[in-house]
C-alpha cells in the first residue's frame, strides 16, 4: 500500500488509497462516509506479506488500527503479533522503522487460528480485511468478506484457477453493488511510471518482441528499467576502493 501523510482524515485516507491502487470493486469515494473516525483492520494470513501489508496500511494514517489477526497456525499469529509489538523494527517492505505499536489493538480474544480464522476476523467488527494467505484460499475469503460487507485489500494472485477467478469476478460485482472497495496488490500495473514505460517499450520495441511475447518480456525488464542504478562515477569509486584494499592472505 502506498505511504501517505500521517495527518490524514479517514475519508482522505480512503480517497488517496483508492486513487493509488487498483480498485476492482469501485465506489471508494463513498467509503466510511457515515462511520466513526477510526478504520478497524483485520489481517488474515500472518506471513511475510501479511505483516508487510499491515505495516503499510497502519503507516498510511494515524486513524488506522489493526484489531484482529488470523492464520491457520498459532505460531504464525504469535510471531506476527510479536513483530507488530516490536518498536523500531524494520523489514524490507517498509521505508521507515515501525513506530506504530500504539495502533496495534489486537488482544488474545481477537487472535484466531484454523480454517475458520478468516470468518472470525471478519466477525470482529472490522471495516477492512487484509487477505494475505497463500492464494488458493483467496476467492473464498473474498466472498466471505464481501458477503459480510467488508472492504478488502487482497494480495496477488487473486486466484489460482478459472473457478477461483470466476468467484473473484462475482465477488467484485457484488462489492460494487454494495459500495465496497476491493483493492488488489497489483498496484505496479497502475503506477504512472510503469504504464508510461510500458507504452514506450511497446511502441519502440516491436522488432524485438511480438505483442504476445510482450507481457513476459516486460515483467522483469520493466522492473529493472525503473530500478535506480548506481552512476558510472559511483561504480568507479567502488572499483577504486576495492583496488586499494590489501590482498587477503
Ligand atoms: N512475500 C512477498 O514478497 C509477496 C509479494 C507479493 C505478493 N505476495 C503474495 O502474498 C501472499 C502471501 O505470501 P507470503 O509470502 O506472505 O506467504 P507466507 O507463506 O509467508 O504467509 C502466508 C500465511 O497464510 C497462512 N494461511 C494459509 N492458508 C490460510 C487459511 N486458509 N487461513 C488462514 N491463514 C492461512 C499461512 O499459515 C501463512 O502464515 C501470496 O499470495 C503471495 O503470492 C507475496
Amino acid at each position: 500500500m502506498g505511504r501517505t501523510g500521517r495527518s490524514m482524515s479517514r475519508r482522505q485516507f480512503i480517497r488517496v488509497s483508492a486513487g493509488t491502487m487498483a480498485v476492482l470493486g469501485g465506489a471508494a469515494s463513498r467509503l466510511f462516509a457515515g462511520g466513526s473516525d477510526r478504520i478497524r483492520v483485520g489481517l488474515v494470513g500472518c506471513g511475510s506479506r501479511g505483516m508487510g501489508a499491515v505495516r503499510n496500511c497502519v503507516d498510511s494514517s494515524p486513524n488506522v488500527e489493526i484489531v484482529a489477526l488470523g492464520d491457520l497456525f498459532q505460531d504464525r499469529v504469535a510471531a506476527g503479533l510479536a513483530l507488530l509489538k516490536k518498536e523500531d523494527d524494520k523489514d524490507w517492505s517498509s521505508s521507515q522503522p515501525w513506530r506504530h505499536v500504539d495502533q496495534v489493538k489486537v488482544t488474545p480474544d481477537t487472535c484466531f487460528t484454523g480454517f475458520d480464522a478468516c470468518q472470525k476476523v471478519i466477525s470482529c467488527g472490522v471495516d477492512l480485511v487484509l487477505l494475505a494467505t497463500s492464494p488458493h484460499f483467496r476467492p473464498m475469503h473474498l466472498k466471505a468478506a464481501v458477503a459480510a460487507g467488508k472492504h478488502v485489500f487482497m494480495e496477488k494472485p487473486v486466484a489460482v484457477d478459472t473457478v477461483g477467478i470466476r468467484s473473484v469476478l462475482a465477488s467484485s460485482e457484488l462489492a460494487q453493488q454494495k459500495g465496497l472497495a476491493i483493492v488488489a496488490g497489483t498496484q505496479r500495473r497502475h503506477d504512472p511510471k510503469y504504464v508510461e514505460v510500458m507504452k514506450r517499450v511497446i511502441r519502440d520495441c516491436e522488432d524485438i518482441a511480438t505483442p504476445e511475447q510482450m507481457p513476459k518480456f516486460l515483467g522483469r525488464n520493466l522492473f529493472m528499467l525503473l530500478t535506480p542504478r548506481p552512476s558510472a562515477k559511483a561504480k568507479q569509486q567502488v572499483t577504486q576502493g576495492s583496488e586499494q584494499k590489501p590482498a587477503t592472505p
